[in-house]
């Protein structure tokens, strides 16, 4: 291993049931691209699947349920230990935009 590399601890969190692992400090977004998920929430008038686009909080596209909060942007969301992350469906009651 050289200087520059660092040893990152790993956490684990939920998405939909399923375990997933992450690197202590990356977001949701990137832990669901790492474990190969592409899309986690629907739009509201077609259903269509929508995921990482600007990946820097301005979209909107990759909201996800965090601990039973919606409206969550998996780009800007640290996934923490324990964490219960959802797919944000179209029409969820807790939905704020
Ligand atoms: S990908 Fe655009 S706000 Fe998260």
């Amino acid at each position: 291993m050289s200087e520059r590399e660092t040893v990152r601890e790993t956490v684990r969190f939920t998405f939909d049931r399923v375990e997933l692992p992450a690197e202590a400090g990356q977001s949701i977004a990137a832990a669901l691209l790492a474990a190969g998920i592409r899309s986690w929430r629907t739009t509201r008038v077609a259903g269509q699947p929508r995921g990482l686009f600007c990946g820097i909080g301005v979209c909107h596209d990759c909201l996800v349920v965090v601990n039973g909060r919606a409206g969550q942007r998996a780009c800007l969301a640290e996934a923490h230990a324990g964490d219960v992350v959802e797919r944000q469906e179209a029409g969820h009651a807790d939905l704020a935009v």
